[in-house]
């Protein structure tokens, strides 16, 4: 909500000064006539909200750029069209995008956490007051997949969404696979070269891409999916023999954020989503997204399949998903935040993780004896789990060479049904390790 009072302006407070904001103080220069000629207005920086006043930047600020630590000096300025919002965090975020929507300013935000798990009161206050709440840079950074969504897919009937959301995840599942590295030093590779967090537990837990899966959900299927009740297993446990043999399968492992609609035993169409590690046949392309890039797979009604591939971090592809943000505010569009007209979404109707059905790959540490496959072929038959691949690797690089991989790929199957198969044979007391089950994709 602009006043318009310097047509040709858009004056914008920045929160946030850090790899994105940075990449924008840099976009808002280098592009500056790229902007003025896509909307015929320029975006002018006028102040920039800093944790630290005295530390030094990434970035040269333009000289009449206000710095301060103080937010209502954001908030409160009445010549501030729009606020950005790239600090991360919860708390502070969100009492600044509040208070930016009560003064009627518009907002830019990339930060998934805050509109994941406590966005709606967010964006009911963005329509109470007729402002833009836009947050493209919040999934997927340079991939443009908020707003296909909300448009260019607009017409569409959704079936699912998969993706590898995280880059920092899949710089190091990439690295275990093609340099046969450990999980701790593919994350240590990955904190060295500045991909991963000094705390990465929100990108190797999965919670990064639960926040992203959440949002994409919300814009995909126009219902709320409360975030906790989003299943995330994260690759914190992933073993390089698990990597090598599903390898040696033909697949490659990958953290993966789905959602999908499915009819429950009822025939009622329910939600299925998840974030957790899977084999992914290589011959699919979400396989060969390698290092820090982040993709998407979508299938629509009428649009078919369609898949997109980009950065999903770093300074400049993050800040080229805010850039356009600010362009759609600098034209004046009309909201259409949550993507839908109802203000209020309803929540959605999920399918108990228990019923979701995929195939599985189990690997099963155990005493090379005869009758120890049968033995454990009984319990998956007794629990109707149909096996497709049995392969026992005496020569697999393992930590106790005295026991043995046995690696069953399973046809689908429900997670209730491998529960209990497991629970089976750990009843027999075959299994010399925990036994490891990750989901496959077909
Ligand atoms: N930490 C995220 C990642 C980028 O590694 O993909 C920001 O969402």
């Amino acid at each position: 909500m602009q006043d318009h009072s310097e047509p040709n302006k858009l004056f914008i407070g920045l929160a946030g000064l850090g790899t994105v904001g940075s990449g924008l103080v840099t976009l808002l220069k280098d592009n500056a006539d790229i902007i003025r000629k896509r909307t015929g207005r320029s975006i002018i920086l006028k102040k920039v909200l800093v944790h630290n006043l005295n530390k030094p930047r990434k970035v040269e600020l333009p000289p009449d750029v206000v710095l301060t630590d103080n937010l209502h000096d954001l908030t409160d300025d009445p010549t501030l069209d729009a606020i950005v919002e790239v600090i991360g965090g919860q708390d502070t975020a969100s009492q600044i995008i509040s208070k930016a929507l009560d003064a009627g300013k518009d907002v830019v935000t990339a930060n998934k956490a805050l509109l994941a798990e406590n966005g709606l009161p967010l964006f009911a206050k963005a329509n109470e007051k007729g402002c833009l709440l836009r947050y493209e840079a919040s999934v997927a950074g340079a991939i443009p997949i908020v707003q296909t969504l909300k448009e260019s897919l607009a017409g569409n009937r959704i079936f699912s969404l998969i993706g590898i959301l995280n880059g920092t995840s899949n710089y190091i599942l990439s690295r275990m696979t093609t340099e046969k590295l450990d999980f701790a030093s593919a994350l240590k590779e990955a904190q060295e070269l500045g991909f991963a967090e000094a705390d990465p537990s929100l990108d190797i837990d999965g919670f990064d891409t639960a926040h992203k899966l959440c949002l994409l959900i919300r814009l995909a299927f126009g219902v709320h999916y409360n975030f906790p009740d989003i299943p995330v297993q994260g690759i914190r446990n992933l073993q390089a023999i698990d990597i090598q043999l599903a390898n040696e399968l033909g697949y490659h492992i990958k953290l993966i954020g789905q959602v999908r609609e499915v009819s429950d035993t009822t025939k009622t169409s329910k939600l299925e989503a998840g974030v957790f590690p899977a084999l992914v046949p290589l011959h699919f392309l979400l396989a060969r997204v390698d290092g820090s890039f982040n993709a998407l797979h979508i299938t629509a009604n009428a649009a078919g399949s369609l898949f997109f591939h980009g950065r999903g971090a770093g300074d400049l592809p993050t800040a080229s998903a805010v850039l356009a943000d600010l362009l759609a505010v600098a034209r004046h569009e009309s909201p259409n935040n949550t993507g839908y007209f109802e203000p209020n979404l309803p929540m959605a109707l999920t399918l108990s993780p228990g019923q979701a059905a995929s195939c599985y790959y189990m690997r099963i540490m155990v005493e090379d004896y005869p009758g120890v496959l049968r033995d454990i072929a009984g319990c998956m038959a007794c629990e109707q789990i149909n096996m497709s691949h049995v392969v026992q690797r005496a020569d697999a690089n393992t930590s106790n060479s005295s026991y043995v991989p046995l690696v069953i790929l399973t046809h689908e199957t429900t997670a209730q049904a491998m529960s209990a198969a497991i629970e089976r044979i750990n009843e027999l007391k075959l299994p010399k390790e925990p036994i490891v089950i990750f989901k496959v994709l077909a």
